[in-house]
């Protein structure tokens, strides 16, 4: 049920549909690998792949993931319609999606953007670049283009951009934020922007959830806490903007509620091969994390998630 923003529907098989995305209304005779995509089983468990690319970056890409990452960007997509416009995010623009992971919103951003425009994904993790290579491909754009490099290297020329994006990525890079928006900030051409997003996990709430779900919000906040992360990220983007010498346009928060549906995940049990592995959570807990959410699945009662997040909009002068 759509309360405000995210609006998967319920199949009775308990996977998420894709139907409401705008990716599917776009999808020119691609099908995507849809069953199961969020699904309710088991077998969300990580693979050895899965764990074996992992890093300092805390969460796993599953199908599962990446299907979270898709709807999370198509409601991006509707939900900041006016601050994308407004920031440049038109057609014929030359958009960078910096950190762009699965690259769900650079595909999105591509529509956007049209046959004119171009995005440029910029990934440091070679399994997120592979995904987000399979995922442009599937989704038939042909204006997104993926390169290799990092926040503070992205290797895109100076002044050459419209809007420089970067999305829930300096939330993972405690003490390195100023000099990520620093580099972002000499992206775009003079008038352009710079297009921030980013959450507070400690305002996250839930209602009618399992009180072990909620010990696993809050254990993940630390977690990234304990990593030198600020888990309340979002409420800096507008002093990261300012400080790097740009004009802060415009900063808003907002509050999606969701009704969650059986079989979705959030990102906190993506993270929970990285939280075993820094002491952050035993596997007693992670099992306990997993029979809170299998109780979740077939509970008459969805619980209601009311995750904030922050668009910040710096324009250079
Ligand atoms: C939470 S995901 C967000 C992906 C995408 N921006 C979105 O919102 O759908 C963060 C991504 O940023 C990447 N990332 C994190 N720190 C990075 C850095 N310093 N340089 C480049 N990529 C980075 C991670 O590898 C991951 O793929």
């Amino acid at each position: 049920m759509l309360v405000n923003g995210l609006n998967p529907k319920c199949r009775e098989s308990g996977t998420l549909s894709w139907d409401d995305t705008r990716m599917a209304r776009r999808r020119r005779g691609v099908s995507p690998s849809r069953p199961g995509w969020i699904g309710r089983k088991r077998d969300i468990g990580l693979s050895q792949s899965d764990t074996s690319a992992m890093s300092e970056y805390a969460l796993a890409l599953s199908e599962a993931e990446v299907g979270r990452y898709r709807l999370m960007a198509a409601n991006a997509l509707r939900l900041e319609a006016a601050h994308l416009r407004d920031a440049g995010v038109v057609p014929g623009a030359v958009v960078a999606d910096v950190g762009c992971g699965p690259a769900a919103m650079s595909v999105e951003l591509a529509a956007e953007v049209g046959p004119t425009g171009r995005v440029i994904g910029i990934e440091r993790d070679e399994r997120a670049l592979a995904t987000a290579r399979s995922l442009v491909e599937r989704s038939g754009v042909d204006n997104v283009e993926l390169r290799a490099g990092t926040a503070e290297e992205t290797g895109i020329q100076p002044g050459s951009v419209d809007v420089a994006m970067m999305r829930h990525v300096l939330a993972h890079n405690g003490g390195h934020e100023q000099s990520i928006v620093d580099h972002l900030a000499t992206l775009p051409r003079a008038g352009g922007t710079v297009y921030l997003v980013d959450v507070d996990l400690t305002a996250l709430r839930m209602i009618d959830a399992d009180p072990e779900l909620d010990d696993l919000a809050e254990r993940y906040a630390r977690f990234h806490a304990m990593r030198g992360n600020d888990p309340r990220m979002g409420l800096r983007l507008g002093h990261l903007l300012r400080a790097a010498g740009l004009e802060v346009a415009s900063f808003t928060g907002t509050y999606t509620i969701i009704e969650a549906p059986p079989g979705m995940r959030p990102p906190a049990w993506a993270a929970r091969e990285a939280m075993l592995a820094d002491g952050a959570a035993t596997t007693e807990d992670v099992e306990r994390w997993r029979a809170a959410f299998s109780r979740s699945d077939a509970a008459a009662t969805r619980p209601t998630i009311f995750a904030p997040s922050f668009v910040a909009v710096g324009r250079r002068p």
